[in-house]
């Protein structure tokens, strides 16, 4: 069988690799016999590439050649990515991509035009790289009902937090060396935003509880606004401070989803998560906790995931694989101001006492934190657990203080 690779860039070229360098034994697992690439389409030019003969810049080549029955779109973006792939998926071939901004936005209506089609869009390397939790997300915990799923879902950011917290970087300078290593883009934005992280759980959320969850609705904070001093306080608090990705069924028809940094305890295995590296933390209620750890991005990870993919297509020719999940429903995500929560606060106060006096008697029962070198007029702690709204609401009325930085806390 004919496969072809829309998009040349970090991951495009590795899927090439590894299709060419495992070609005998990809062959042997596909049970079609050997998967050959016929054309990569890239705009760019690859003048002295090894796979120069193959490079094309018309997608029509692609959408025409009856003998090309996979394609892997490895482009990123969402146009002309969703374009290509709904024409190529409307041609009857299946398709495989890496790009988790088309599937966060479009995957309802490309898996139905899948299924309608008979062939199949499955995009493993979507979330987490080169970690199995697509798959073992809708098969091996198939028999669970999944409580919970948080995770590190971004390399960059983790890198980032991973700098401030161990090395005492600032965010700029920790921005400035994952930038150097090439982790982050020279507009980091997507990263540090949150954004990414957050058509990462969509794409969870929307396999696991079967509803097609978009980034619109999933209220998204980044970690341009932490600084060392909370990083300083979550150790005393005794944890660190993580991007957390989170997605909770409610009831039936109700969940909760959000991306955000926390507080996060010594005595979850999230805490350890460092560097460039992702964890995703699923909670089944017949499995307990299960964690995915591993490279979440990165050429050859994120290649291994797409080639796994190609050749699950080409074993399931002839019967699609059952994968998916259904239309968005309104209101199905709760608006995250009136999920549970609890705060750590810092705060400037003129007076600190009376300040910590004040909380105490709005906040009820709240946890007061110290670090060495803080300022005089600094106050620190964390509150019990509430409705966000209402802790917002109790914030506002604490008009002593000048609140620095509010962060949640994940308890475990
Ligand atoms: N920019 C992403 C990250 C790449 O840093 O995790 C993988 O999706």
């Amino acid at each position: 069988m004919n496969v072809a690779i829309m998009g040349y860039g970090v991951v495009g070229s590795g899927v090439a690799e590894v299709l060419k360098k495992n070609h005998d034994s990809i062959e042997k697992k596909s049970t079609l016999g050997s998967l050959d690439l016929k054309y990569i389409l890239d705009i760019r030019d690859f003048s002295g590439d090894v796979n120069e003969k193959i490079m094309i810049k018309d997608f029509n080549i692609i959408l025409n050649d009856d003998t090309v029955g996979i394609v892997v779109e490895t482009m990123g973006g969402l146009h002309p990515a969703y374009e290509y792939v709904r024409s190529c998926l409307k041609a009857g071939k299946s398709v495989v991509s890496s790009n988790k901004e088309l599937v966060a936005a479009k995957g309802y209506e490309l898996l139905s035009i899948a299924e309608e089609k008979n062939v199949n869009f499955l995009f493993e390397a979507s979330v987490g790289g080169g970690i199995p939790i697509i798959r073992p997300l809708s098969q091996c915990l198939a028999a669970n009902e999944i409580v919970e799923v948080k995770g590190i879902l971004n390399g960059t950011t983790n890198f980032i937090l991973t700098k401030m917290i161990n090395d005492g970087m600032s965010f700029d300078e920790a921005l400035k060396t994952a930038q150097e290593n090439g982790y982050a883009e020279k507009d980091p934005t997507a990263d540090v935003e949150g954004f990414d992280a957050c058509r990462k759980i969509c794409i969870l959320a929307s396999l696991i509880y079967g509803k097609h969850v978009y980034p619109e609705n999933v209220y998204t904070e980044g970690i341009t606004k932490i600084s060392l001093s909370d990083v300083e306080y979550a150790r005393a608090w005794g944890g660190v401070i993580k991007l957390i990705g989170r997605a909770k069924k409610l009831g039936e028809n109700k969940i909760s989803a959000i991306v955000s940094p926390a507080f996060v305890p010594r005595t979850s295995q999230l805490a350890y998560v460092d560097d460039v590296f992702n964890a995703i933390l699923v909670s089944g209620d017949s499995t307990g906790d299960v964690v995915f750890y591993g490279r979440g991005a990165g050429k050859l990870p994120t290649a291994s995931a797409v080639v796994a993919d190609v050749i699950d297509c080409a074993r399931h020719t002839s019967k699609k694989r059952f994968f998916g999940w259904g239309d968005a429903v309104p209101d199905y995500v709760i608006d995250h101001l009136d999920a549970e929560t609890s705060f750590y606060i810092r705060a400037e106060a003129e007076n600190p006492d009376e300040a910590l006096t004040a909380a105490r008697k709005i906040f009820g029962e709240i946890v007061v934190l110290s670090r060495t070198g803080a300022p005089k007029n600094e106050i620190a702690f964390t509150t019990t657990t509430a409705v966000e709204r209402e802790l917002r609401t109790k914030l506002e009325t604490l008009y002593m203080i000048n609140p620095l930085s509010v962060i949640r806390i994940i308890k475990d």
